[in-house]
């Protein structure tokens, strides 16, 4: 299983060391989570593309950078999100009226297409996209911060995409990655990995003040026996 980091706790102000330290430590994928000020119920907002663009300068082009966008309007800005160089764009089924569309309309811009889920949307919302995406994302907390509480009943959720997805394989087609974001620690990532997780975001869990991305990439690698 592969870990991304989210900077949502990172000193903004110290980012591109951040970023630096990350990419050494050996993350080659980023996540970069964008919130509003409108869509997330606690209003947070954090960036937008001008801070992903920095990244993608400052990084290269060689890591991989998806964002994840909790905002109201996702189809009528991601495009700006391609434009400072995401390589894929992950949206909310719950706030795009269209998603089949977005995907259309990510796919001949060039980007991966990700879907992302809130913890209380059921996966049949879900389920009918899958032979189109590129990456499938399921929340395990309540998207508007870091630092939050991992709820295991998402689990349930996990187990009926992973078993949709391996379906979909073993029938030759291409199939989607499977995601999990939120609260995501060493003590708890190995759980995940036998969930059938491919990637996870880990934003406290590797930027906080107990050690450097290194040293909690270690923690956490090690907790996968990795
Ligand atoms: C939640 C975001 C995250 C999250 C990850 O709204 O999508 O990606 O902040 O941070 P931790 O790992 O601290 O929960
Ligand atoms: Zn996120």
């Amino acid at each position: 299983m592969e870990v991304t980091p989210s900077i949502l706790t990172a000193d903004f102000s110290n980012l591109g060391e951040t970023l630096d330290e990350a990419a050494a430590a050996g993350i080659n994928w980023f996540h970069m989570d964008v919130m509003d000020g409108n869509w997330v119920e606690n209003k947070t907002i954090t960036f937008g593309p001008a801070l992903i663009r920095s990244a993608r300068d400052r990084l290269g082009p060689n890591v991989f950078i998806d964002c994840h966008l909790m905002v109201t309007n996702a189809e009528e800005t991601w495009n700006q999100y391609v434009d400072a160089g995401v390589d894929m764009v992950i949206a909310h089924i719950e706030a795009v009226n269209d998603f089949p569309q977005l995907i259309i309309n990510l796919h001949d811009a060039g980007v991966q297409a990700g879907c992302v889920l809130n913890p209380e949307t059921p996966t049949d919302a879900i389920l009918d996209l899958l032979p189109d995406l590129d990456l499938v994302l399921v929340m395990s907390v309540v998207p508007g911060k870091g630092g939050q509480q991992f709820m295991p009943e998402v689990e349930a959720k996990v187990a009926t995409f992973r078993t949709a997805i391996d379906a979909q394989s073993a029938s030759g087609a291409r199939v989607p990655l499977l995601m999990i974001d939120g609260g995501v620690k060493d003590h708890n990532v190995a759980m995940i990995a036998e969930w059938g997780i491919d990637i996870a975001v880990v934003g406290s869990g590797l930027i906080n003040e107990n050690g450097s991305i290194a040293e909690n990439l270690s923690s956490i690698n090690a907790a996968l026996g990795q």
